[in-house]
């Protein structure tokens, strides 16, 4: 963590990457806490993106009315590709100075910090991180903003398709969304109660997943419900669906990808109260002279970890609760 005091007035806020329920709540948190404490926040519109165009405008309390409720992000977001360039990274700056904007809070994944890390090497505006991402990969809190949602999401839709699973007696392959993690997936499977999972944490063989169906069978089991991790070992969900009807003709198998339906709605009780105590937090240790770093919540706790550590290391869910899901399935 770098920390240094320097007086803070104007503080820019942004989201970035991937839309995550509760990133308006994370926001509002920021814009009522740093009003509380006589700051003026900036709302910059499409992450760095607008950053670099210079989309940037007032947030006043009255701004953020109305908005802890509702899903994707009022500031609007992208991936940026000119962001990566000096070129683009040197607008960015000259903006944020015309603003008079002296410290930054970013929301977003890991794409988002490092960028951030980036900037904030070459031009020392001191930013603090909020991990706003639906896929719970990020080292240095428990939860992220919008992976509860995420995973409640999902397992309402597994419920329902269990009702016509079990109507029909078929194998549903269930694509949920994670990038590398498998974290969505693994809470899913656990949630719903589904027969097993495909994860990038563990690796399996299309072998593998037929010899479980199999022993399903024997157990009389007349439905199954396979959750994907999209960034499992075998491949696409649709290609995994094939090569289980080459090798089994035990089970009619069918195939829903949820796909976005993860990213949107209003964020779970949960998710408000996350990106609430982050964001007011975000305030008070830029206040207090602490940057560098992204704010997570780890044993209940707030904690800042540095944007470095947070990239660079892995978090994955642990082998005891995946053998867990594994028991629980059988
Ligand atoms: O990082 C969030 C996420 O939803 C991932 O789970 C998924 O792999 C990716 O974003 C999809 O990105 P896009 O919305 O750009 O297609």
């Amino acid at each position: 963590m770098t920390e240094g005091k320097k007086e803070i007035k104007r503080i820019g806020v942004f989201t970035s990457g991937g839309d995550a329920p509760g990133m308006n709540a994370a926001i509002r948190a920021v814009v009522r806490a740093a009003n509380f404490y006589d700051l003026h926040v900036y709302g910059i519109h499409r992450g760095y993106e607008g950053m670099i165009d210079g989309e940037i405008k007032r947030l006043e309390t009255i701004d953020t009315a109305n908005i802890i409720q509702r899903g994707g992000t009022i500031l609007k977001t992208a991936r940026s590709m000119r962001f990566m360039s000096p070129e683009g990274r040197k607008m960015a700056y000259d903006n944020l100075i015309e603003n008079d904007i002296d410290a930054l809070v970013a929301i977003g994944g890991n794409g988002t910090f490092t960028g951030a890390q980036v900037f904030l090497n070459e031009y020392g505006i001191p930013t603090i991180g909020l991990p706003g991402t639906i896929d719970n990969d990020l080292y240095g809190t428990d939860y992220t903003i919008g992976f509860d949602t995420a995973v409640n999401t999902a397992v309402q839709a597994v419920d329902k398709i269990r009702d016509t699973a079990d109507s029909h007696n078929r194998l549903f392959l269930i694509e949920v969304m994670g990038r590398h993690s498998g974290y969505i997936a693994l809470h899913t499977a656990i949630g719903s109660g589904a027969s097993t999972f495909l994860i990038p944490e563990q690796a399996t063989s299309i072998d593998g997943l037929v010899d479980k169906i199999k022993k399903a069978l024997k157990r009389k089991k007349l439905f199954g419900l396979v959750i994907i991790a999209e960034g499992n070992h075998i491949g696409e969900t649709m290609d995994i669906s094939k090569m289980l009807e080459e090798r089994t003709t035990d089970y009619d198998v069918k195939v829903t990808i949820i796909g976005h339906l993860q990213r949107g709605g209003s964020p779970s009780a949960y998710d408000r109260m996350l990106a609430s105590r982050l964001g007011h937090q975000a305030v008070v240790a830029l206040m207090e002279g602490k940057y560098n770093v992204m704010a997570g919540v780890v044993n209940d706790q707030v904690v800042f970890t540095d944007f470095e550590q947070a990239i660079k290391n892995k978090k994955e869910p642990t082998q005891d609760l995946i053998k867990m899901a594994e028991i629980l399935g059988m």
